[in-house]
């Protein structure tokens, strides 16, 4: 049998190849191992709600039952505050940042971002959801506290990244910058297991991953290629959940997409909490992450926290695929004309 190797053994062995070795991100990664496994067991009872009590009444125990996405913000800021590490948190849930105390005489190096519970539409429908984080080396000295110049970094400045997914069994993604594993939440011992080595993506597969529901909502380049998905007898996989959907791309190979709307003229999603992680990851494991403009996503100056990004991400041939059709298709617009 194979022995065992936990996620926490496997960040500290990994702690020699980081060019900072000092501790402090591997403390980081394993305080966000321990939000994860609570906020897992949150999640998989989410289904008793409704005997627990409804979300804003008191549960049985008198607590008050919170939405879920709060409940794993909340987790994952407790979990980041203790170690000292991390300077500043920015979430999707929260309008602003803020500012993590020092713990000691610590000068905390990091910040971190996330999006606590992606796909959370899929909570009451038992449906697989997720949690994407980045961690950024923070700009500002660290004997002051964080700005916001410390999280408007761009994905190339990624000193780590990854997501949890909470589905059919809980598995964490993550990366240094060093190739991408994946570790598996054995709930009998409670620990997150070396179950996905050196994860690579295919350069094409079998999947596209877009909500054709907007078909008629998108450009013409969109419609066009989406259509050529069709003829090629692509099989459409949609969950709602962009992590969930990444992370079948990741290893069956495939296309994730969210471009503008009308309703969402600059794509939905978030660029800091949600493209830029996932980009990193998808990048790490030999894919391509880049907007609807041709732009490498990580190249994506920043300008503010809940920036919205449109999306083309998977496996490398198919993107660039897609990106001939935006070449071939799109028409300029009025404006730029
Ligand atoms: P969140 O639950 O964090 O708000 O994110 C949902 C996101 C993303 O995960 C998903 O791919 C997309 O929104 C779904 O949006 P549509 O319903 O517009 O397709
Ligand atoms: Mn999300
Ligand atoms: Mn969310």
């Amino acid at each position: 049998m194979n022995r065992i190797i936990t996620l926490d053994e496997f960040i500290i062995h990994r702690q020699k190849d980081f060019p900072y070795a000092s501790g402090e991100l591997t403390g980081l990664l394993r305080d966000i191992g321990v939000a994860a496994k609570i906020v897992n067991r949150e999640v998989n009872k989410a289904g008793l709600v409704n005997i627990l009590g409804v979300e804003g009444a008191a549960n049985a125990s008198g607590d008050e039952v919170q939405k879920l996405d709060m409940y794993a913000n909340d987790k994952l800021i407790d979990c980041l505050k203790n170690s000292g590490e991390c300077c500043g948190i920015a979430s999707e849930e929260l309008e602003d940042f803020i500012e993590i105390p020092h713990v000691g005489s610590k000068d905390a190096k990091y910040v971190v971002l996330f999006d606590p519970l992606d796909g959370s539409s899929n909570i009451d429908v038992n449906v697989s959801v997720g949690t994407i984080f980045a961690i950024y080396r923070r700009k500002s000295d660290p004997k002051n506290p964080c700005d916001l110049n410390d999280f408007l970094q761009k994905g190339t400045d990624l000193v780590a990244a990854g997501y949890v997914i909470y589905g059919t069994s809980t598995i964490m993604v993550y990366s240094t910058g060093r190739g991408v594993n994946g570790f598996t939440l054995d709930p009998s011992i409670g620990e997150f297991c070396l179950s996905h080595r050196d994860i690579k993506i295919p350069d094409r597969g079998d999947y596209y991953s877009v909500n054709q529901g907007y078909y008629l909502k998108f450009d013409v380049e969109m419609r066009r290629y989406i259509d050529y998905c069709s003829d090629l007898n692509l099989r459409l996989r949609y969950i709602g959940s962009m992590v969930s959907d990444v992370h079948r791309i990741l290893f069956q190979g495939g296309i994730f997409l969210y471009p503008n709307t009308r309703k969402y003229p600059q794509g939905k999603l978030r660029l800091l909490y949600e493209c830029n992680p996932l980009a990193f990851i998808v990048e790490q494991a030999g894919g391509k992450g880049i907007n609807t403009r041709l732009e490498r996503i990580m190249e994506v100056e920043p300008k503010e926290l809940h920036e919205r990004s449109t999306i083309v991400i998977g496996s490398p041939d198919m993107v660039e695929e897609m990106q001939n059709f935006i070449q071939r298709y799109s028409v300029p617009s009025i404006n730029a004309m």
